[in-house]
């Protein structure tokens, strides 16, 4: 008997607010022997809906392209294979294929990535010295090799919370562009440094290491114990180390507070008489951090509400 499987599509278009607008259509077809994901779009597009659009290339997990949420995990649909989706979806249930959820929808599973194409011009490119020393050990050319292994397919940016969930698209360069950073500050040949932007620019305090982009990522990346952690690292070690440099670390650490003790530069809170710990000065900073921590709450919410909104699928 012929195995058969019914595939529940997002189908639809953005409104006129940009808003994903469409419906989960159900389609059923015949499955071949060694059929992967993306052969069964084929295979509905060949057999039940020509219009159905979805991007691909190589069909090999090279190019990036087919990258879309089977049974709601972020994955290529070239390398996901029948079997093993058969396996985890419920007896009698249909297999749910919907496109990359963070990104704006263009139509049925294809999505706009162009985010990562302006991110990725405002990262400083390799910049290497006049005269290069082109000795180098082989440990430092293995290390970029992972990184470069990244088909930049965006999987590790759907599934991270703080683009997917909070939309911090202008404040956060997300997993992939911390694999790129990660490539170009650790180049042996390399003369840049990217950290001051690592730290302001690209946001890479937001990311709380919770590993969700590495799980996902077909490249097999530790994207975040190679490339992010090494670069937080970094950060710490340029702007909160006191051994590296120690006026510097001590006016970041404690953040203006009690920065005067400790600077030559800046008598904003100096002691003065009889107000030695200038506590008046310190609680004021202390109120000025719990306003900036309300609006910054307020902010949170708004962009997932935000999130929410423009990602509600209008059924
Ligand atoms: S580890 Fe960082 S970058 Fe990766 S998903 Fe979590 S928050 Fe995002
Ligand atoms: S790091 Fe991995 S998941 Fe992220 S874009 Fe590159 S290959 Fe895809
Ligand atoms: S079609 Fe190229 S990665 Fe899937």
């Amino acid at each position: 008997m012929v195995e058969k499987v019914t595939f529940r599509v997002f189908r639809g278009e953005p409104d006129a607010d940009g808003d994903p607008f469409g419906k989960m259509v159900d389609y059923e077809v015949e499955l071949d022997e060694g059929m992967v994901v993306l052969d069964v779009i084929h295979r509905i597009q060949a057999e039940h809906a020509p219009d159905l659009s979805c991007r691909w290339n190589c069909k090999a997990g090279k190019c990036g392209s087919c990258s879309a949420e089977v049974n709601g995990k972020a994955r290529l649909m070239c390398m996901t294979r029948m079997e093993d989706i058969l396996e985890e979806t419920p007896e009698k249930e249909p297999v749910l294929v919907k496109p990359m959820q963070a990104f704006p929808l263009t139509k049925d599973l294809v999505t706009d990535t162009s985010w990562a194409y302006k991110t990725d011009k405002r990262i400083e490119p390799i910049n290497g010295p006049e005269e290069p020393d082109w000795e180098f050990h082989q440990e430092e050319a293995d290390r970029l090799q992972e990184f470069r292994s990244c088909i930049e397919c965006m999987l590790c940016v759907n599934t991270c919370h703080v683009l997917r969930e909070h939309q911090m698209f202008d404040e956060f360069a997300g997993p992939r562009f911390f694999v790129r950073l990660a490539g170009l500050e650790m180049h042996p040949l390399d003369t840049e440094s990217r950290i001051p932007e690592i730290k302001d620019d690209f946001g890479i305090g937001y990311c709380n290491i919770t590993r969700c982009c590495t799980e996902v990522c077909p490249a097999g990346i530790q994207i975040t114990d190679n490339a992010i952690i090494p670069l937080k690292e970094r950060v710490v070690t340029d702007y909160y180390d006191p051994l590296v440099n120690p006026i510097k670390a001590a006016l970041n650490i404690t953040s203006g507070v009690v920065s005067g003790v400790l600077s030559p530069f800046t008598d904003e809170f100096a002691p003065s008489g009889k107000d030695p710990g200038n506590l008046e000065k310190a609680q004021n900073a202390v109120e000025g951090e719990r306003a900036r921590a309300e609006e910054a709450r307020k902010m949170d919410a708004q962009r997932a509400d935000r999130a929410r909104k423009r990602f509600r699928s209008k059924l």
